[in-house]
């Protein structure tokens, strides 16, 4: 192997006010692998992240919950710890941005970025809330949406019609923090000069392969050329963050300390460990630092950072390594569901190490979405896991055991070098290398077949009971366990914890790359073998699902702190970044968005009045299913119940079920409506069943 490489490696620092859940695990599993197949090669790795403590939302829970918000970060980093450490996250250092570490390089960057002239202070208007003292981001502003009229929209979506706006343009807003009604107020700012030429001239050259995926090249280049507007890094008091040195009252924007919270983690790392901060940061580092990240923050990590990194006199990262989001069953996580599955619970039902081996089958170093199929996960980790890898050791160990005294034998070793000779072991390596971790997966189960069929082809077990086939018993289940420690060694990024159970079953020490295809010596004692890892019963999951549902009451959004941090800054950069997830831009939507809802042909079984209510009738709907739906419909003023049944009418089938006053609806009702008073629900031609999919 060429020698040591030195490289520093990231994951996107989480918010300090949320619970980590499955989603996040995608990247810090992810990462996670990536760290210790390095460290598996024998490279110099280290592995940083952090909480992301500062910003306006994290500042007002504090106060709602009445501690500080230093009580509140430090509380949940210990959640987030505590969730990193069962799913076998293993950092190197695990810090916060709210550290002496992270002050100093933010400054060091602000002076340096002001020094070269890239820091320009205007003023803006934006609203104020003259109660609480307080100028508002968009996401806490609310009012009347300007274009469909519903009440109580954010300031910077409506999530009844999906159209986009600027708070300004809503009526009546007001305060989501104390309802008052703002006011426009004007501060003094701090911008990033990101229109300077010297920005856009840099990052033209910076946004392709190696540094950015090339899918992700194009996106950015998108961007770049519709221009890059001025980044606004600065907020007035009360901000909780870090107060800009030069500008009191002021403080840095949680974006622009949030990446500088990985070189404050690292240099706390370095203090402790007697590490060269300079030898990884400094222009010229010949050490390679990699950021893994979501898609939904490309922008900050791949245009902002290293523009700043690079007027600041830092070395930029050699590669930001962007993936897709998580869907839970083909769709987005939902707590009416249970699909919104936190880390905690996952680790109160299942085995952490069944979803790092789903996630890893299922990565291939894209930006693709990629789906945790509850069904598909039980069946995959039950076949691959249980089914074929350690069926090798269970159908084999226990004659070591009983009838050698725990004694290798010796092993085959032309069988061993067949296997090597069929086996691509150079291409798992670069899998791995490449994020493609659900290539190096196939492969690795391809060679579990191979060892498998080995095993069937001997019949250990008929051996057994045979007189005078004792050493051929002897060989086959020895060598059968070489192949199974190789096998293990390959699976140890992703099953740590198993693969540490191996080692002490085999009594053999710590696995690292180049320890396969020696074969297990002759005479070693191995360990009694238990049992190494239970099949998943769809009853866990089942479990897991319905604790995570949550009331169906119709709930008060909490503040989205994604949200808030994104939306303001696609409103400052006047950019694309809201595109990416919203499609309304063009009007259009894709075959795959109608596709997602599910109408179907309903037979009205029964309608009735609703005691209480003026608007709505109670509809029995046959769908072709058991039973048939309940669905509440504010039809009344225009039908009487009585003519409805038995008529066939078209519903949306696939809508969150939604608790009522009156009862659970579980579906809508389509029906046109004009500005003329009047509704009118529809009617399939003669021929069509209950059931049938509209589409
Ligand atoms: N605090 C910022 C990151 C600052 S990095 C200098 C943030 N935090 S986050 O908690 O919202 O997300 C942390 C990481 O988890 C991000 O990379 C984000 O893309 C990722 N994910 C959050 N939800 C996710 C899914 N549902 N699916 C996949 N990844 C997701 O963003
Ligand atoms: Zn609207």
């Amino acid at each position: 192997m060429s020698s040591p490489r030195k490289i520093l490696v990231t994951s996107a620092l989480p918010y300090a006010n949320g619970s980590i859940h499955l989603g996040h695990l995608v990247e810090y599993i992810q990462t996670d692998i990536w760290v210790r197949f390095q460290k598996m090669r024998g490279h110099e790795c280290w592995y940083c992240c952090a909480d992301d403590t500062h910003g306006t939302p994290i500042m007002l829970r504090a106060e709602k919950e009445g501690i500080t918000p230093e009580q509140l970060i430090d509380r949940v980093w210990q959640e987030h710890k505590r969730d990193f450490d069962g799913f076998h996250v293993e950092f190197d250092n695990y810090y916060s941005t709210n550290t002496p570490e992270t002050r100093h390089y933010a400054d060091t960057i602000y002076t340096r970025l002001r020094d070269a002239g890239l820091i320009e202070v205007r003023a803006i208007e934006q609203f104020y809330d003259p109660e609480k003292a307080m100028f508002l981001p968009d996401r806490f502003i609310k009012g009347e949406c300007p274009k469909c009229h519903a009440k109580d929209q954010y300031g910077d979506n409506c999530e009844a019609c999906g159209a986009t706006y600027s708070p300004t343009e809503l009526i009546d807003p007001y305060s989501a923090v104390s309802g008052a009604k703002p006011i426009r107020k004007t501060s003094d700012h701090y911008f990033f000069k990101l229109s300077d030429p010297r920005c856009a001239d840099f990052l033209k050259d910076w946004i392709v392969p190696p540094q950015v995926q090339a899918e992700a090249g194009n996106k950015l280049g998108e961007w770049l050329s519709g221009g890059l507007s001025d980044w606004d890094i600065s907020r007035d008091a009360p901000y909780f963050g870090f107060e800009i040195p030069d500008a009191p009252g002021k403080y840095y924007y949680v974006w622009l300390d949030a990446p500088i919270g990985y070189m404050g983690s690292f240099r706390n790392l370095c203090d402790r460990n007697g590490l060269s901060f300079d030898a990884f940061w400094k222009p010229d580092s010949e050490a390679e630092v990699y950021h893994f990240i979501g898609k939904d923050i490309l922008y900050f990590h791949a245009l902002f950072w290293p523009a700043e990194l690079h007027h600041a006199g830092f070395r930029t990262p050699t590669g930001v390594f962007c993936h897709g989001f998580l869907t839970v069953n083909g769709s987005k996580m939902s707590k009416s569901r249970g699909t919104f599955i936190t880390a905690e619970s996952y680790l109160d039902h299942l085995n952490p190490e069944w979803l790092r081996y789903y996630y890893a089958a299922k990565l291939n170093g894209s930006m693709e979405d990629i789906d945790l199929n509850l069904e598909d996960f039980t069946a995959r980790v039950n076949s691959d896991l249980v089914g074929k890898y350690v069926n090798i050791a269970s159908r084999c160990a226990g004659f070591i055991t009983k009838r050698f005294e725990g004694r290798l034998g010796a092993v085959d070793a032309a069988a061993v070098a067949e296997f090597k000779a069929a086996f691509e072991a150079g291409e798992i390596a670069q899998s791995y290398e490449t994020r493609d971790y659900g290539r190096a997966l196939r492969e690795i189960m391809r060679l579990a077949d191979v060892a498998n069929l080995y095993i069937a082809d001997r019949k250990p077990w008929e051996m057994a009971k045979q007189d005078g086939r004792e050493a051929e018993l002897h060989e086959v289940c020895s060598t059968a366990l070489t192949l199974f420690r190789d096998l293990t060694l390959y699976l140890k990024p992703v099953l740590p914890r198993l693969a540490e159970q191996v080692e002490g079953f085999l009594n053999i020490a710590p696995l690292t790359w180049t320890a396969a295809w020696e074969p297990l010596p002759e005479g070693h004692v191995i360990n009694e073998y238990k049992h190494l890892m239970t099949r998943v019963d769809p009853k866990q999951v089942e479990a897991m699902v319905e604790a995570n549902k949550q009331s169906l009451e119709p709930t008060p959004a909490p503040a989205p702190v994604r949200h808030a941090e994104h939306q303001q800054h696609a409103a400052q950069s006047g950019e694309a970044q809201a595109k990416e997830t919203r499609p309304a831009d063009t009007g259009h939507i894709s075959i795959d968005d109608f596709a997602k809802v599910d109408l179907r042909i309903a037979r009205i079984v029964s309608a009735s009045h609703v005691e209480g209510a003026d608007k709505l009738l109670r509809l029995e709907l046959d769908i072709g299913e058991a039973r048939p739906r309940q669905v509440f419909a504010g039809i009344k003023s225009a039908y009487a119940p009585e003519t409805l049944v038995g008529r066939m009418t078209v519903m949306v089938a696939n809508l969150a079920p939604r608790k009522m006053k009156f009862g659970m609806s579980e579906g809508m009702v389509l029906a046109a409506s004009g500005d003329a008073p009047g509704l009118f629900i529809l009617s399939p031609d003669a021929g069509a069943e209950p059931g049938m999919r509209v589409k």
